[in-house]
């Protein structure tokens, strides 16, 4: 199956990050979001990007202007998802909104259209129900900052066809991903292991073991990540990382709980560096 255009539903750091590989891929690709702020947000991102990347040499100016072309931001999910060939939605991590999503594409995309969810770890199958097409669903998680993740975790749900698969392999390549293929479960692979550490840094900060700084401090130097647990929770956003654990606790059991510290940051809004302030402050940089 030839894709050419890739409809990405929601423009936040998640999906402007998608859509701009995508553009880059040389796909004609649509991007939605519910508020004009949203849209203009992600294409400023975009625009950062691509802009960071002449800079430095890397795309000429050309190059970022045929991206930039490529890409058409809307706030009409039937101008966005008409003819489309992928729909990659990027929308809150919350069953019932995705679910009213796929009820909503499936009366506006072709019947070959194939749904990717870039989910951070819900089910793919329960997903997949409201559709008519449960064969043609299937995850698509990536990593952030997307443009610069390399991974992309490829989740079959239960009736996702080997044709599918391959065909989001293909993609992922195509984009510049390396391709790993788990199978379903909460939270999938990546985040089951990842977001438990963080959450454990959490627990580790709110009993007073060592500042924030020291814990990012010690995970860096010590273990060489790239960025401390905290830190990334902020890059990641606190609400997406309890979302995870949330899930992972209910699906799992007690060993997931959600850190008391993660929830309380959630409920002040801080939200990390989206929000201007997380576990660190951003607001004066
Ligand atoms: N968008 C695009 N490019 C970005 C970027 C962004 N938001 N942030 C940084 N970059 C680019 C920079 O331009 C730079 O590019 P060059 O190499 O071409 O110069 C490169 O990335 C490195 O950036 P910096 O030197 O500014 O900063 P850094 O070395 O500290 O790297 C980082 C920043 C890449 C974010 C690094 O800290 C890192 O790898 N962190 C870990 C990220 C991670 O673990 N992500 C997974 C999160 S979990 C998730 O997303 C899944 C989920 O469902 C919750």
């Amino acid at each position: 199956m030839e894709i050419k255009k890739v409809c990405v539903l929601g423009a936040g750091l998640m999906g402007s990050g998608i859509a701009q590989v995508c553009a880059q891929a040389g796909y004609e690709v649509t991007m939605r979001d519910i508020e004009q702020r949203f849209v203009d947000g992600g294409m400023n991102t975009i625009k950062k990007n691509l802009g960071r990347d002449a800079e430095k040499g890397k795309i000429t100016k050309e190059q970022m202007d045929t991206v930039l072309s490529r890409i058409k931001p809307t706030l009409d999910m039937k101008e966005a998802a008409t003819g489309a060939d992928v729909v990659v939605e990027v929308v809150i991590e919350v069953m019932e909104v995705k679910k009213k999503v796929y009820a909503e594409l499936e009366e506006i995309v072709p019947p070959h259209c194939l749904f990717f969810t870039n989910t951070s770890g819900l089910s793919i199958t329960e997903m997949a129900s409201v559709t008519k097409r449960p064969e043609k669903v299937i995850g698509t998680h990536f990593f952030n900052p997307v443009p610069v993740m390399k991974l992309l975790e490829i989740i079959c749900g239960h009736q996702t066809s080997a044709e599918t698969l391959e065909v989001a392999k293909e993609w992922g390549k195509k984009i510049g991903k390396e391709v790993i293929v788990v199978k379903e479960a909460p939270a999938f692979v990546v985040n089951r292991i990842l977001c438990s550490m963080i959450n454990e840094a959490f627990f580790v900060l709110d009993e007073g073991l060592a500042s924030a700084e020291d814990i990012d401090k010690g995970m860096m130097l010590g273990c060489n990540h790239p960025i401390g647990p905290l830190a990334l929770s902020d890059l990641v956003g606190n609400d997406t990382m309890l979302r995870v654990m949330e899930g992972l606790h209910r699906e799992l059991g007690d060993k997931y709980r959600p850190a008391p510290l993660l929830r309380k940051l959630v409920r002040a809004g801080n939200f990390g560096r989206k929000t201007g302030k997380g576990v660190y402050d951003y607001s004066k940089k």
